[in-house]
């Protein structure tokens, strides 16, 4: 069956413009391959120190292990030594993701505060720098995703768009808000416009879209070649497939969960699947007046057998639909 190729990266198709954002604690293969199978249209694993990759920590098994169905699979590093970026990209290539993307957008304080993620949007030349070692070691595409500076004092995102393009960085997603905003305040898509404009490689845009037509919206307004959605889509994968939360059926909702928790135990085990499903079980829920003593029964249950019957039995309560 041929798809459509709505963009390409590299010599990379892509079909479909809506795509999940990657997600520390979040966008893991279960979520992931579930966001996929609905309609989005590439897979970023959660981001990688490239410290750990290098020292081959076990416990990166499981954030890069991927199913075929989800290729494009895009592979995020961070790290904030050019060396030891090149280092671990070298290394996670053997894994045969299709794509290697650089962090350049995590705030946190343990990253962006050592000059990785965001802190690299002080130094466009680094980054220039990173771009260049990265694309002539690799033979397969490199992007990035940024913010769109330190500070409003410090909007480098022209900068640095074009020094990845320069460089041969294949995309770039936008997340529009710089790193001192962290998730306040409202995503300036007016900036993604400007870098869309800018570049020829493709852009994809990234910030505050919730619903469905946020989607056509912000491509309407910036013009770019896809839209990701981060907190959007936990609790409301079927953003995805073109459905609001509020037109998806308690059953959908219901079914869509026991799935989704089903692929958790299989990855993770019974007892940490459980417990790593809770947060997404605390989104799901979200639209629903629950009870307190429902929900905690919700998000304390001990196996999997419980958290079914309780899930099934809101069915029946008149009061609190699910
Ligand atoms: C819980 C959480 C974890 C995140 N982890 C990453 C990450 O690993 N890599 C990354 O590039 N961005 C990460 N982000 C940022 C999102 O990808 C996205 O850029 C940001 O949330 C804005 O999009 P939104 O308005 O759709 O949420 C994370 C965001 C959240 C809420």
């Amino acid at each position: 069956m041929t798809q459509n190729v709505d963009f390409s990266v590299g010599g990379v198709p892509v079909s479909g413009r809506a795509i999940l954002s990657p997600m520390d604690g979040f966008s893991d293969q279960p979520f992931r391959s579930m966001a996929r199978r609905l309609g989005s249209a590439m897979s970023y694993t959660e981001f990688v120190n490239a410290i750990d990759v290098v020292n081959g920590d076990p416990r990166l098994e499981r954030r890069l292990r991927f199913l075929e169905e989800e290729r494009p699979v895009v592979f995020q590093i961070f790290d904030d030594d050019p060396a030891r970026l090149l280092e671990a990209a070298l290394i996670l290539r053997e894994r045969d993701p299709d794509i290697i993307d650089v962090n350049m957008g995590c705030s946190a304080k343990t990253v962006a505060g050592r000059g990785a993620g965001a802190g690299l949007l002080r130094e466009p030349a680094k980054i220039a720098k990173i771009f260049g070692m990265l694309t002539h070691a690799l033979d397969i595409p490199v992007t990035g995703k940024i913010r769109l500076g330190w500070d409003d004092d410090s909007l480098t995102y022209l900068d640095v768009a074009r020094a990845v393009e320069e460089h041969g960085g294949q995309l770039l997603a936008v997340h529009g808000r710089t790193k001192k905003q962290a998730y306040r305040g409202v995503a300036n898509w007016e900036a993604i416009a400007e870098i869309k404009a800018a570049l020829g490689i493709p852009v994809i845009g990234n910030g505050d879209v919730r619903l469905v037509e946020d989607i056509g919206r912000m491509r309407e307004f910036t013009g770019c070649d896809g839209v990701m959605i981060a907190r959007g889509a936990i609790g409301n994968p079927w953003i995805f497939a073109g459905l609001d939360r509020a037109e998806v059926s308690e059953e959908q909702v219901r079914e869509t969960m026991l799935g989704h928790l089903e692929d958790m135990l299989a990855f993770y085990g019974e007892d940490q699947g459980l417990i790593l499903f809770r947060k997404h079980t605390a989104r799901y829920i979200s639209p629903y007046r629950l009870s307190k003593t429902q929900r905690e029964q919700l998000l304390t249950s001990e196996t999997a057998g419980e958290f079914e019957t309780l899930l099934r039995h809101l069915v029946a309560e008149p009061q609190a639909p699910i």
